[in-house]
């Protein structure tokens, strides 16, 4: 449910067609980043699945996650991989260059990434050089 007439990222990358698109690319470009790709399952269809539904509600869409897994609690959710501060560039720059990939527009690109990277670095739980990369 939105919680205003405002024109959200959601509409404004381009809605579920777009989200599924990126989260298709993003996930394609983490199995392919050393530091990152060791934390996630060999099978990454279950996760790209979690991340269109909860950015769906992220971005201002329909509010798909919560409804099927109740509240996020996503640092929570994080808590079991360590996650130092490269950890989360890396994840950025996976996402920067997906935004790029599907054309979305420069200026908005920008805007998500800067949502994004608040996110991002709040789920750091490790500092850096204690990283015991999960196999
Ligand atoms: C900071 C760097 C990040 C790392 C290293 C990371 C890593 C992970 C890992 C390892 C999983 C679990 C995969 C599994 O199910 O086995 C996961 C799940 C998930 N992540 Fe991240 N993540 C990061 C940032 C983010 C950000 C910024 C968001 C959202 C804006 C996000 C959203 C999610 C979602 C929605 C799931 C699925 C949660 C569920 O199981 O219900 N992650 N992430």
């Amino acid at each position: 449910m939105k919680e205003s007439n405002a024109i959200t990222i959601y509409d404004r990358i381009g809605g579920e067609a777009a989200l599924k698109q990126l989260v298709v690319s993003f996930y394609a470009k983490v199995q392919k980043q050393p530091l990152i790709a060791p934390l996630f399952p060999e099978n990454i269809e279950p996760v790209s699945d979690k991340q269109f539904l909860f950015l769906s509600q992220f971005f201002g869409g329909p509010s798909l996650y919560s409804d099927l897994y109740g509240h996020p609690m996503m640092r929570a959710r994080h808590m079991p991989f360590p996650i130092t501060s490269e950890h989360a560039d890396a994840w950025l720059k996976c996402m920067s260059e997906a935004l790029a990939e599907i054309n979305i527009d420069e200026f908005l690109q920008a805007a998500i990434l800067e949502r994004l990277k608040g996110t991002a670095y709040h789920f750091i739980n490790t500092p850096n050089g204690k990283d015991v990369t999960l196999g």
